[in-house]
């Protein structure tokens, strides 16, 4: 594998609702970003629609591309690799990307490197300090609760992960039946902060294992609001919102501790878009200084979909000689390795 001395990696994200570019150098320094959300057109649907979050990607790609290289004062030729996220998501989103990059690629005659989302999301923590081995990583989005062990660079070993819904998912739904816009996560978030922990709710999978489980916490919000409801008591939301919360990070946090206690690990990261969450962020903190084990969170803006993150974990996927050519395809239930 050629790896100059100074790498300058154009990541590509539109695994989602967001469309995004970036440029970032040697993996951990953002030089420009460019990212166009879609939120405000599927909020009126309660979620993303896929087909069209699709037409709006094939709308945005090139101005996003465009737009990031005059940012970055680069040229195409400057740009010494292409990232690109090749899953998991949804396929019609993921495709738009890959052909965008799969084009940039033959056209100007550079690697093209195949980022999965999750090791993207990881890679955000990149950006802000180095990793230290073996670390956990803590990957909480609207997609995946999942921890990972890393005893290197690209070598992922996964401990365990939801059964069933992602802890973002259950945010979203969860602020649904309190009555917040979507995504409902961020809302909820500033809510609970307003309340106080009343409402008594199931602690999901409270077992030995790495695993999560956030349906059924769903189902006892909803059937909680339903009763309140039919009883003609108010809800209160506030007090609904923090309880919740409660729950939902104790439970993350629980299992963290497990893993961390089981596999001597002394660096925890975290990682994806609930990794935006306050209290997660309190909590995670908290659970570092008990049981001396260095923390990193990335900054918010790093925290939701990116491409700066799929530019960061690019240069590492090229270290580990992780490149393809042009038959690469998406994937969207891509499995982590
Ligand atoms: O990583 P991300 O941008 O997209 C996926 O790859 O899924 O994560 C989006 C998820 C949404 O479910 C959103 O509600 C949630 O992250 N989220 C939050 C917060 N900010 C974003 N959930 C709880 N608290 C937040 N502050
Ligand atoms: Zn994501």
């Amino acid at each position: 594998m050629k790896v100059k001395k100074d790498m300058y990696i154009l990541g590509i994200e539109s695994s989602c609702d967001e469309t995004s570019a970036s440029i970032v150098k040697n993996g951990t320094e953002e030089i420009a970003t460019v990212i166009s959300s879609q939120i405000d057109i599927h909020k009126d649907y309660g979620g993303v629609v896929p087909e069209i979050a699709s037409r709006h990607h094939v709308k945005n790609i090139t101005i996003v591309l465009e737009e990031c290289l005059e940012k970055a004062k680069m040229t195409m030729e400057e740009v010494d690799a292409i990232a690109i996220t090749y899953g998991p998501g949804l396929i019609g989103s993921l495709l738009i990307g890959l052909e965008a990059a799969k084009t940039l690629a033959f056209l100007y005659k550079k690697p093209l490197i195949p980022v999965h989302h999750i090791a993207g999301h990881i890679y955000a923590n990149s950006l802000v300090r180095p990793f230290k081995f073996p670390l956990l990583a803590l990957v909480v989005s609207g997609g995946h609760t999942e921890l990972i062990e890393m005893t290197g660079h690209y070598k992922f070993q996964k401990l365990g992960g939801t059964l069933d819904d992602a802890i973002g998912e259950c945010y979203d739904k969860v602020a649904r039946v309190i009555g917040l816009e979507y995504p409902g996560g961020p809302k909820l978030d500033k809510l609970a902060k307003l309340g106080k922990n009343t409402y008594k709710l199931p602690i999901p999978l409270n077992d030995d294992s790495y695993n999560f489980s956030f349906s059924g916490l769903k189902s006892a919000v909803i059937n909680l609001a339903h009763n309140e409801e039919q009883r003609g008591n108010e809800l209160n939301k506030e007090d609904l919102a923090a309880s919740f919360q409660n729950v939902a990070v104790g439970s993350v946090i629980n299992k963290t501790k497990k893993a961390i206690q089981d596999k001597n690990i002394k660096y925890l990261i975290v990682a994806g878009g609930v990794a935006a969450n306050q209290i997660l962020r309190q909590e995670i903190e908290k659970l570092g200084e008990e049981m001396n084990v260095e923390v990193s969170i990335p900054p918010m803006k790093y925290c939701t979909d990116n491409a700066t993150m799929i530019a960061a974990a690019g240069y590492y996927a090229y270290l580990d000689g992780r490149t393809a050519d042009l038959t690469l395809n998406s994937t969207s239930s891509a499995v982590l390795k």
